[in-house]
């Protein structure tokens, strides 16, 4: 982030907190992973790393990634059953987010595009914040529906999420118009809005059902709230794979590299393999969930080497050595994980809901 910082002499980059625009990285410098980054996955579109995102992002290089998708600890007390505290003073919180959001922008390429979700109270602190960056330019805020809401004694009922759209400056950013299915009626099948005289003009993206498929907005009804999936007895809070899906399709085209550091059940993961681009992904605690997703849209098997593409993003080669790529590859963890089986409704909830087809 440094080099982007224009017309401004060194005595001004000194008064600024160092917190507040510049990475200190030197991605490499060490030569070595830290040692408590551990490859967990390795295929041929993608690698799964169990890992702090910090000590992750610190390895990556500067302007290595298209697009990062991230969904991270909310700080509201829940437990993920790993060793990090999702209750942390304001402060801290408030800190440490900003640390890795300089990361991000660090290792976004220009033109890339960053998706932050979090709920309005976070969101508006940290798109302010983001506004501040020379390199960051602001390109929307999507409001997510959260249909379990409550409403609460003494406050207006909170009904959404958001997700908040950034490009970095520099190079030309993608965008893709996405469509979904219009919302019909359960009962009937009818479609549940009448688009007057715009009817016809949604007639060559009908599909055989005779149903419209309509440019998405910024407001995403169809969405429901991060959940905790009982049905696969881990402590996550996976996101609609639709949520990552549209992000990957609005602002990146196939063979782009995908970025998520707090991986969790591994959406994002599966929406970025799911149109073909190439993904990285981190997680603090046992990767076990997004291992038994990977499980289910690409098998067991991990393939002997990931490709150049990603090794590239990671300093001087660093990922080569310290794979450590043999002929034969490595027995990882995945290998003891088995596809989800009996999980009534998961493969439904993983299908696709969106696409590009055309303006
Ligand atoms: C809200 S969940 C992400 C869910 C994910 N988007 C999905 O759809 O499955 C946040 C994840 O970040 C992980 N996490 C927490 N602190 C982390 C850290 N310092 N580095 C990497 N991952 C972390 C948590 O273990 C959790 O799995």
């Amino acid at each position: 982030m440094s080099k982007t910082i224009p017309n401004q002499d060194q005595n001004q980059l000194d008064n600024i907190s160092p917190s507040r625009y510049i990475s200190a990285v030197k991605p490499g410098a060490g030569r070595r992973l830290s040692s408590k980054i551990e490859t967990a996955y390795i295929s041929e579109g993608g690698l799964l790393f169990r890992a702090d995102c910090l000590d992750l992002l610190t390895t990556m290089r500067e302007g290595s990634v298209d697009l990062v998708f991230v969904d991270p600890p909310f700080n509201l007390g829940k437990d993920y059953e790993t060793d990090f505290s999702d209750d942390l003073e304001t402060e801290a919180y408030r800190i440490w987010c900003r640390s890795w959001l300089i990361e991000l922008a660090r290792v976004l390429k220009p033109g890339g595009a960053l998706f932050l979700y979090h709920w309005p109270k976070w969101l508006i602190e940290f798109g302010a914040w983001l506004n501040t960056f020379p390199a960051m330019e602001y390109k929307s805020w999507i409001a997510l529906k959260m249909k379990g809401g409550f409403p609460i004694r003494g406050r207006i009922h909170p009904a959404h999420y958001g997700l908040l759209y950034y490009v970095k400056r520099g190079g030309k950013p993608t965008f893709n118009v996405v469509r979904a299915k219009s919302p019909t009626c359960r009962h009937c099948g009818k479609l549940v809005r009448d688009y007057g005289g715009y009817r016809k003009k949604f007639q060559r993206f009908e599909d055989e059902d005779g149903i419209p498929w309509v440019q998405i907005s910024d407001f995403w009804e169809d969405t429901r709230p991060a959940r905790q999936d009982k049905s696969r007895g881990l402590q996550i809070n996976e996101l609609p794979l639709h949520i990552p899906e549209r992000a990957i399709l609005m602002a990146s085209n196939p063979g782009d590299i995908v970025l998520d550091c707090f991986v969790g059940g591994g959406s994002t993961l599966h929406a970025a393999h799911l149109h073909e681009r190439l993904w990285i992904g981190g997680e603090l605690g046992e990767p076990k969930a997004a291992l038994q997703r990977i499980a289910t849209f690409i098998g067991e098997q991990e393939t002997v080497r990931p490709p150049k593409r990603l090794i590239n993003c990671f300093a001087d080669g660093l990922l080569q050595t310290e794979l450590n790529l043999g002929p034969n590859g490595h027995k990882r963890p995945v290998s003891s994980v088995g596809k989800l089986q009996n999980v009534t409704g998961s493969m439904e909830q993983f299908a696709s809901k969106s696409k590009v087809i055309g303006f």
